[in-house]
Order: C-alpha cells, then structure tokens, then sequence
C-alpha cells in the first residue's frame, strides 16, 4: 500500500468488480464472515453467486498454505446476505490492513452489518467444547491494528470509539433467537493473539486474569476495521477446545475441525434465522 488514496481506489475497484457479478441483484446489507469448520453455512445461500477471491481485483493474494476462499452472495432464509467462505490471517503473513480488506470492500459497497464467526479456545472454566459464545468485548493483544498508517478520512474518523464495539441490540436479538431455538448461548471476551502457535498455560492463566473468556488468532482486525466504517457487527465464537493447560490432551487443529463439525447443525440453524432477524433492524 502505497499511500491511502490507492487503498480507497483499489476497495472501490473490488467493489465494483463485485457489483459488476452481482448483475440485478441487490447488494446485501449483510455480511458473515465464517470461521475454521464453519463454512458450511454458505451451503444454505439460495442461488447463490459465487466469487473465488483470487478473482476480486486487489484482494490480498493468498499465501502458498492458506485456503484463498470466496464469496458466497445469494439469500439466507429470503434476506440477502454475502458469506465470507475463508478469512486472511495475521499469522499467514498478511499486514492487519491486509486482513480487512474485504470487508472494507463491501462496507464501502453497502454492507451495512457483518456477523464475525471464529473457532476459539474457551479460557472461562464455565466453557466447555461446542459451546457457541456470543462475544461482548475483545482485547487485542495481536500486536498491531488495521488502521495503523496513512489515514483517510473516507473510511472513517482517525480515532474510532471502541465502547460498544459489538452491536447491543444485535446481541440482543441473537440470545431472544438462540432460545426460541433451544440452543444454548454462552457469552463473553474475545482475545486475540497472532497465532499460529497455540498459546502456553501460562498465557491462558495470564488471559483469563485480564479478563478474557475464549482466545482466538482472527476477528478483531475486522471488527476494528468494520467500526471505524460505522458498520454494526456481532461476533460468534465456536469454544471448539478448551485452552492451552485446562484439558489433558495436547491442542490441535483436528479437535477445531472435529468440534465445529459437531456442532455445525446448531451453528448453521442459527446463522440461517439470524440473518433475517439481523436484517429486519438494518435501514
Ligand atoms: N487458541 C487459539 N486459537 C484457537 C484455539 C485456541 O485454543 N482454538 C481454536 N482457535
């Protein structure tokens, strides 16, 4: 990025190439971005347009192990939605500007509202795997921030209130839903380190006394991102492990996977209802 006035070029390039596919179709108001083992929600999009990120002008280029992904655009339950099949992560190299740039792409678009789902390591003793936690705060102990560098006012103010960074009433509505649904709803602090290690128990201990309920290598990059934009968000984690030092077993990418497979059902029944209950408070 050479200077800001390219980034706002090259987000509104993409976005124009993304409306360009949409053809007649509305632009959502609503993005989710889907976690590890939680891709299967964009299964459930009605006919669906479907855009592999390698095509999307300036959208980061993936790195040799990373799954590029693609947007999944079409319609969940009957309200429009864009899927976020895949995210960039900090720890495949990606500068956290880097990270957000499909987001800010859409917002930019008229996305209005994005649902941030995650697979997390659950911190508070009260968790167990499978639990899906509605987040209410994050720390960002990641080591660095999207919006650090040149700044344009288009994207936003330059200092951005965090005090309500995940949406009140979005929280609301997903803990009104998840009992209608009979699903059980946990909630509580997202932290977030770079990854890719898994964290030591002594950072776990350290998390838990700064206040942190689950921990997780993504999310808050965008979340920033997405409130300087003045765009709502809510945000899921799977507990798809316990963290570092609480289980005996050793962590591992498997148990992710195998846990959000389990719980997949719930996760997708929930997405699928929320989506039009979030769109019903959009403007
Ligand atoms: N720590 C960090 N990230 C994670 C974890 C964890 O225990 N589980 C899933 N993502």
């Amino acid at each position: 990025m050479s200077n800001n006035s390219d980034l706002i070029e090259h987000l509104d390039l993409a976005g124009d190439f993304i409306r360009l596919r949409l053809g007649d179709r509305p632009i959502p108001k609503l993005a989710v971005v889907l976690g590890s083992g939680l891709g299967p929600v964009a299964d459930q999009v009605t006919d669906p347009v479907v855009i592999p990120y390698t095509d999307v002008p300036y959208f980061p280029e993936s790195t040799v192990t990373g799954h590029a992904g693609r947007l999944v655009i079409g319609a969940l339950d009957g309200t429009p939605v864009v899927c976020l099949q895949g995210r960039f992560h900090l720890y495949e190299g990606y500068a956290a500007h880097q990270v957000v740039f499909p987001l800010r792409a859409l917002g930019r678009m008229g996305v209005q509202a994005f649902v941030l789902t995650n697979a997390a390591g659950g911190i508070n003793t009260g968790f167990s795997p499978g639990d899906l936690m509605v987040i209410t705060d994050h720390l960002n102990l990641s080591g660095t921030n999207p919006m650090i560098g040149s700044h344009d006012d288009a994207l936003g103010p330059r200092f951005p209130d965090m005090g309500q960074a995940y949406d009140p009433e979005f929280q609301a509505v997903t803990h009104a839903l998840a009992a209608e649904l009979g699903i059980k709803l946990q909630q509580g602090v997202y932290t977030v380190l770079s990854g890719p290690s898994y964290e030591t128990p002594a950072e776990v201990r350290m998390l838990r006394g700064l206040g942190g309920d689950a921990v997780g290598m993504s999310t808050v990059p965008e979340v920033i991102a997405c409130r300087q934009m003045g765009l709502r968000v809510l945000g899921i984690s799977l507990i798809s492990n316990l963290a570092a030092g609480l289980s005996q077993t050793p962590l591992s990418h498997k148990e992710v996977i195998e846990t959000a497979a389990r719980v997949q059902q719930d996760f997708v029944r929930l997405i699928e209802h929320l989506v039009p209950r979030l769109g019903a408070t959009l403007g």
